[in-house]
């Protein structure tokens, strides 16, 4: 599967957002699983929730991928999970130690986000067909504004500079790799993996929920990737992305 990401590669200097693109060029038929989108420079590029996804000119990967992995929507967030994964992957070949998945899917080292990740499903009858996976990983740029969750760059944490096309390979490696994962339906497998890098698992932490803090413990995901949180009470709670706030 690796390698099948180089048969259409698209590098663009500017574009609003490439996964935007993506879905365009999808959606008209010109692209299909495999090709990869990557830019210099996004004019709107899209975050979680929709936040804006900032990047200076040609200091990051930002890069969309299309993926056709045609599983039941059932098992939506294991595409996150796979993806999460291959970054975690990805990382953990440049730092020994703090690197860890803060759910759903950004990538932390030392409490800091290194990369985030925003998928788009195309359904069709119950099952997934084709998902864009977007990335943006900070590479090479070391000034950042004051986001909620600080950012970091590989610069910033390893006082080097990268080439960023190099990079963008291996990560591309570490995704074809956790996507065979994914087509066999190694969903307990990578569910697992997933919890022993997932930040703040089965233990106490804090976080802010409807305006107050609360200290509770994430004890797993439900089916459609909701977080569960144990609270002090013993009772436990699901949450979406909009309603908790981690505390670190
Ligand atoms: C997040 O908010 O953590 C997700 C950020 C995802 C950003 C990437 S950059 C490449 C791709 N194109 C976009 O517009 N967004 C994603």
């Amino acid at each position: 599967m690796a390698s099948s990401f180089t048969d259409n590669y698209i590098k663009l200097e500017v574009i609003t957002s490439t996964n935007n693109f993506a879905y365009k060029l999808l959606k008209a038929g010109e692209i299909k699983e495999g090709a990869v989108i990557t830019a210099l420079h996004q004019k709107r590029g899209e975050g979680q929730l929709q936040a804006k996804w900032e990047s200076d000119y040609a200091k990051n990967i930002l890069i969309s991928i299309v993926l056709s992995p045609n599983i039941s929507i059932k098992n939506q967030f294991d595409i996150n999970i796979c993806i999460s994964l291959a970054l975690h992957d990805f990382t953990k070949k440049y730092f020994k130690k703090g690197v860890k998945i803060k759910w759903p899917n950004d990538l932390l080292v030392e409490n800091e986000k290194l990369a985030g990740i925003l998928i788009k499903n195309i359904v069709k009858t119950d099952s997934i067909k084709d998902t864009i996976v977007g990335i943006g990983l900070n590479v090479n740029q070391i000034k950042f504004k004051n986001y909620s969750l600080k950012a970091t760059s590989m610069k910033k944490l390893l006082e080097k500079e990268f080439d960023i096309e190099e990079l963008q390979k291996e990560l591309l490696d570490c995704i074809g790799l956790r996507y065979l994962q994914l087509k066999l339906k190694e969903f307990e497998k990578i569910r697992e993996e997933y919890f022993t890098v997932l930040h703040g698992f089965n233990q106490w932490g804090h976080y802010e929920i409807e305006g107050g803090k609360i200290k509770a413990k994430i004890t797993g995901i439900d089916e459609i990737g909701m977080l569960l949180l144990e609270m002090e009470n013993g009772k436990t709670k699901s949450f979406s992305l909009k309603e908790i706030t981690f505390l670190f």
